[in-house]
């Protein structure tokens, strides 16, 4: 089960602690990274740590709901990640399968609205058809968005978006000079979500290995040295005290 809020009782919450200039975040994404080196301290195979990587998702969305969270996306297969051995791909893939099994209708239940951001038709057929039959059932539900970011590249994500509006130029439709920020983003994958808030690295690396670059331009950035299969709803709640703390300015004073 991941998460416990029924239709009628969201009731948003603010962060946990801090109480500082930005509040509670709307959306919160996060960079799971850490996996392997689980897996590796513990002398088990990689895949053992992508599962409890996935234990560590249901944790991770059932505080956010509960800490009044809108939305939460996971960068769990970047459209770099084919570079790695076949198997690790494979299982990934299997593991996405399980979690739709195992969670959709509960997920239905809880009026969450499951999202994909990225181009998930590459997966093998029956896992792109469970994802997208997952994301039609769940498309009408308002309390809680998923997002999930499956070969997902913020760099092809922008060009797909400039191919699009360079059509549009092409066939006479949009005068290039009406190509402003909104318009480009109007594009984008993310385009219906909340602006993104927070944005979460595990495992000590601090980069944003092409994830939601554009999104991320006024993001308040948090790495946490914690593995992903270690996170929980105290190192969330720690992230969401960070946040609490930052003062936004968005460019101005
Ligand atoms: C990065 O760790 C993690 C990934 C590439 C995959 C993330 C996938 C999951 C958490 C499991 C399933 C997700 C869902 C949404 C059900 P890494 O392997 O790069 O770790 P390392 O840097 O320590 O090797």
């Amino acid at each position: 089960m991941i998460f416990s809020r029924s239709r009628a009782s969201r009731v948003p919450v603010s962060a946990p602690a801090g109480g500082g200039e930005a509040g509670a975040p709307r959306h919160v994404a996060i960079i799971m990274d850490g996996n392997g080196r689980w897996a590796k301290a513990r002398h088990l195979p990689r895949i053992a740590g992508h599962r409890a990587g996935a234990e560590a998702v249901r944790r991770t969305l059932r505080a956010a709901s509960k800490f009044g969270i809108e939305c939460v996306t996971l960068y769990a297969f970047s459209s770099e990640n084919w570079k790695r051995p076949e198997q690790e791909v494979a299982d990934l893939t299997g593991l996405m399968k399980q979690f739709i099994r195992a969670e959709l209708d509960e997920m239905h239940r809880n009026n969450i609205r499951l999202r994909i951001i990225g181009d998930h038709r590459a997966f093998e057929p029956e896992a792109a058809a469970m994802v997208d039959a997952a994301v039609a059932r769940t498309a009408g539900n308002d309390g809680f968005t998923l997002v999930v970011a499956l070969n997902y590249g913020a760099q092809d994500e922008l060009a797909r978006a400039m191919r699009t509006l360079g059509a549009q130029v092409k066939a006479g439709t949009l005068d290039p000079a009406e190509i402003r920020p909104e318009l480009i983003a109007a594009q984008l994958d993310t385009a219906d979500l909340p602006p993104l808030d927070l944005l979460i690295r595990s495992s000590g690396e601090q980069r944003l290995s092409n994830f939601l670059l554009w999104q991320a331009a006024y993001a308040e950035l948090y790495f946490t040295e914690t593995l992903w299969p270690d996170f929980d709803e105290a190192s969330l709640a720690e992230a969401l005290a960070s946040f609490g703390q930052r003062e936004r300015r968005f460019g101005g004073l």
